[in-house]
């Protein structure tokens, strides 16, 4: 584009984009996505492990609701920006039906998907200079959504000795005067690790002696394995309920990605204020896919029981599989969609006459030579590790993870 008005050519001192959106890198996830998906268009048969979203298509019941409300001419109006008030029912119905936490829909905000219900939690929570303290491996939005808000996000690493969970005690040894907030997910991407109800208790109990407010996202909750549960933290720890901001939405439990509903649930006065600031940055969520979220809230949990079937075995095939490769170290993950292995074992080492020193090298290396696209542990603030989503075809995830051991397994 050319310059036209004097205005822009006059001299400035500010730089085009402005420092705080500058600072935002691109989502490191759906770049490797972008990646792959461009050079399968290409031709090349790539597989990728790295979106993360199931690969089932909406169940058939949500939408035809959506084809419904497309002909009602209400939804093609405005409607108020916290979210219809039959949906902020049906979430406060499926939360005591789901969770167990008791709420009203003065506690909730029905937002563009669970990335606008963290954005606008911290951005209701974070006044300048205030810290998040972050459990490391963390899903790449957090911290980018930390410090748009203001706040500057401490990572807190908790490696695969500890089964990636982090502990209270590595918590309070990261608190400092200007903490503010502890961000808890679990079940977690990218690990897929879950805490146990003792620990989320005892992290909870941390954060109320402490005066620590939680955003505790529980968008896997319903994705776990083998007789595991997800307890909500303001259930386990009742008295956290007033300084606790649960975000959850629809995408993962009912194969919603690409319909973008989620919701805020939490004190009124939190709601109140991301209300005000929703109604400002984008005002109501689509009210076509507020209603296909009505019908999947209120219907039952049976199509997230057939997908959790087909991921446990995916899981399973796909953590025996890695362990296979020396070098590889493999958690067994308990829940969401995830792997996240180590791979430290494999740096510096010579791989198909090339070597890489990080595990960002390593994916581009994987992704070159095996036409296999996984995302760096780089993207989630730990390096040495590759984080490999397990939602997708079952013939599809044996062919990538055998490339990945004819590559691999040929290191020096
Ligand atoms: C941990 C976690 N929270 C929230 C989200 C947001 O999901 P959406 O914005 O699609 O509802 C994701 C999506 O990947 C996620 O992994």
């Amino acid at each position: 584009m050319t310059a036209v008005s004097s205005e822009s050519a006059a001299p400035s001192t500010s730089s085009r984009i402005s420092r705080r959106i500058a600072a935002i890198s691109e989502s490191a996830t759906l770049a490797v996505d972008a990646k792959a998906k461009a050079l399968k268009a290409a031709g090349k048969p790539v597989i990728g492990f790295g979106a993360g979203e199931p690969d089932f298509s909406t169940p058939d019941y949500i939408v035809e609701a959506a084809v419904a409300a497309c002909r009602q001419p209400a939804m093609h109006r405005y409607t108020p920006a916290g979210g219809l008030p039959a949906l902020k029912d049906a979430i406060v119905a499926k939360t005591a039906r789901d969770s167990g936490l008791q709420a009203t829909a003065a506690n909730v905000l029905v937002t563009n998907g669970g990335k606008q219900a963290v954005y606008e939690a911290f951005a209701a929570l974070l006044d300048p200079g205030d810290e998040v303290l972050l459990p490391a491996p963390y899903w790449t939005t957090y911290p980018e959504a930390i410090r748009l808000a203001g706040g500057v996000p401490v990572p807190v690493v908790a490696d695969e000795q500890s089964g990636y969970l982090v502990s209270a005690g590595q918590l309070e040894a990261a608190r400092t005067p200007r903490t503010k907030v502890l961000l808890f997910c679990s079940p977690s991407n990218p690990t897929g690790a879950v805490h146990p109800a003792e620990q989320v208790e005892e992290i909870g109990r941390w954060a109320l002696e402490a005066g620590i407010w939680v955003v505790t996202d529980e968008i896997y909750e319903h994705l776990t394995y083998g007789g595991v549960t997800a307890p909500s933290m303001p259930v386990v720890v009742p008295e956290l309920a007033d300084r606790c901001v649960v975000v959850n939405g629809v995408a993962k439990t009912y194969a919603m990605t690409g319909w973008r509903v989620g919701w805020i649930l939490g004190p009124t006065d939190v709601v109140k204020a991301a209300t005000n600031l929703q109604s400002h940055a984008t005002s109501n969520v689509a009210n076509v896919s507020q209603a296909a979220a009505v019908a999947a809230l209120t219907g039952d949990l049976s199509a997230v029981a057939t997908m959790r079937q087909a991921f446990d075995r995916r899981r399973q095939t796909i953590v025996s599989m890695l362990r296979e490769i020396p070098g590889v170290a493999c958690p067994e993950p308990q829940g969401a969609f995830y792997v996240y292995p180590s791979v430290k074992g494999l740096l510096g080492r010579p791989i198909a006459g090339r070597t890489a020193a990080t595990s960002v090298e390593l994916a581009e290396l994987i992704l070159e030579e095996a036409e296999v696209a996984v995302v760096p542990g780089e993207a989630f603030g730990t390096q040495g590790y590759l984080r490999m989503s397990y939602a997708l075809g079952d013939d599809d995830l044996v062919e990538g993870v055998s490339r990945m051991q004819r590559l691999l397994g040929s290191a020096g």
